[in-house]
């Protein structure tokens, strides 16, 4: 489990919080789900529906501060995809096989495409973004 290193932004607490959520997928498409506690899916798709907010929260917050020219577009593209999560959570209150594959080809692929494009943009602004912030505090 894990992220692989050609998702990493370079941006600790946004990569920690991907792998997190990556994790928390792959715990919920995972089988052996089914034979566990019968609450620990729901349990488990209501602490994701609330991480990935906090996630997107966070991110939204750095796109202000620092004036993130997409920000309007990356926004939307989370608002999709929480209603997504939304969506799923509804279909969805227990394991089942369908929920699995649907879990893997949409909301986790998503993710993974969302990281791999838009965060990835925003994590190298970031990345700019302080450089310059501490540049302008050595001089
Ligand atoms: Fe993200
Ligand atoms: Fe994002």
């Amino acid at each position: 489990m894990g992220l692989d290193k050609k998702y990493e932004t370079g941006i600790l607490w946004q990569d920690t919080q991907h792998r997190q959520l990556i994790d928390l997928m792959e715990k919920l498409s995972d089988s052996n789900a089914r034979e566990a506690d019968p609450k620990m899916f729901t349990y488990t798709t209501a602490f994701l529906a609330m991480y990935v907010t906090h996630h997107f929260n966070l991110e939204a917050q750095y796109m202000t501060t620092y004036e993130y020219p997409d920000r309007e577009f990356h926004l939307k593209e989370h608002t999709k995809y929480i209603a997504m999560v939304k969506e799923f959570r509804r279909d969805h209150t227990s394991f089942s096989v369908e929920g699995s594959v649907f879990l893997e080809k949409n909301i986790l692929k998503w993710i993974l495409d969302h990281i791999m494009d838009n965060d990835q943009k925003l994590g190298e602004f970031i990345r700019i973004e302080e450089r310059k912030r501490i540049l302008a505090q050595e001089r």
